[in-house]
């Protein structure tokens, strides 16, 4: 099974993002909201905060949808076929570098010469990374694996299944937001760390959005810990446009489920046939755009509310940034981290880049 870096957005509505504490409110427009990944565990009921986004998003004067939302059990199960698809390369790209370059990445641990924490931000089934665990235990290098993600189960079942599949490895997950677990492990542990963010982490925030990420990351590493972390690199824009414009409509179907899940979880009446799955690339940004296009002047009722929309009106729901290689470098100076190296798959199209903290 392919590794489902989406997974760590699964049951999310049980929190609310930020990663600011209650004594920092920070005023964060819904856009930017939708994308960050380190929630917090919230106080409000379920419903009431997914119900709330929604709205959010669709009477802004641009309209857009959180893509967490994405991930319900179907939406769980379109995700793991477009990452099937012929043309939806990010995946199996970041699986090529886990799974050819292991040696590069076995030596730069090992070179740390000191007890490790290998600490994946978003686990998954850590069908990646189960790779480099393999070589490390392998090669005698003194680990202990802590998986960070928003689902209770992955953890559990990583607790579980990881033992039987390299006997001997030290695991031990954590369940919640990335940064309140990262701030649990500085104050108790003293190992060198190597932070894993592999997959769409990055991919789904905007550029801003990942230089916050980026300086808040290196706030709890010290000087001489490594990241290492996934980026789609910018390439031909027909490969790019392709892979979230796959031939068999499974992206379609991805993207039009999140309407479906609104009206069942929200008692919302779209009528989804007049939906359209769209999808842009700017090749001078590097950012790739989903939307859903209305083909019809509509009105939607959810709940006790109701959202006019225009014929042909968009709701932007998921950006996946493309990145250069100068702006990876650009992003670690700023955060704070010397990049050390870049490992890229078979065709250059995906990057793995180090990063040791400074
Ligand atoms: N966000 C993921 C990505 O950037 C998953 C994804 C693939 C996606 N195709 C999509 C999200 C289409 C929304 C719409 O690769």
């Amino acid at each position: 099974m392919h590794h489902n870096y989406k997974r760590l957005l699964i049951n999310s509505l049980r929190y609310d993002f930020t990663g600011v504490t209650k004594k920092q409110p920070m005023i964060i427009h819904s856009r930017l909201s939708h994308n960050l990944k380190y929630f917090k565990p919230e106080t409000q009921p379920v419903e009431n905060q997914f119900l709330q986004d929604v709205l959010a998003g669709l009477t802004s004067t641009s309209k857009s949808l959180p893509s967490k939302y994405f991930y319900d059990e179907t939406g769980d199960k379109l995700f793991q076929q477009i990452m099937q698809c012929e043309d939806y390369y990010p995946t199996r790209c970041e699986m090529d570098i886990f799974q050819n370059r292991t040696r590069e990445l076995v030596g730069i641990i090992s070179n740390l010469h000191c007890n490790v924490d290998i600490i994946e931000l978003g686990a998954g089934d850590c069908s990646k990374s189960i790779h480099l665990l393999k070589a490390l235990s392998n090669e005698q290098v003194n680990f202990k694996y802590i998986p960070i993600d928003i689902s209770k189960n992955i953890i559990a079942n990583l607790e579980s299944s990881l033992p039987e599949q390299i006997p001997g490895i030290e695991v031990k997950g954590m369940n919640g937001d990335y940064f309140e677990m990262l701030n649990l492990l500085s104050s108790s542990s003293t190992s060198k760390k190597v932070i894993l963010c592999l997959g769409g982490n990055i991919a789904n925030m905007t550029i801003n959005e990942s230089e916050s990420f980026c300086k808040q990351l290196r706030s709890y590493l010290n000087p001489g810990d490594i990241a290492i972390i996934g980026f789609d690199l910018v390439k031909n824009p027909r490969i790019i446009y392709n892979a979230y414009y796959d031939r068999e409509g499974i992206t379609s179907r991805f993207n039009l489920n999140l309407l479906t899940r609104i009206n069942r979880e929200l008692n919302a009446n779209f009528n989804i046939s007049i939906f359209e799955h769209f999808c842009s690339y700017d090749p001078l940004t590097g950012a790739c755009r989903s939307f859903l296009v209305c083909t019809k002047e509509t009105d939607v009722q959810i709940g006790s509310k109701t959202i006019h929309l225009k014929k042909d009106e968009c709701i932007w729901t998921e950006i996946s940034q493309k990145y250069s290689r100068g702006q990876i470098i650009k992003l670690a100076k700023s955060g704070g981290f010397k990049p050390t190296q870049m490992l890229t798959d078979h065709k250059e199209w995906f990057v793995d880049a180090i990063w040791t903290a400074i």
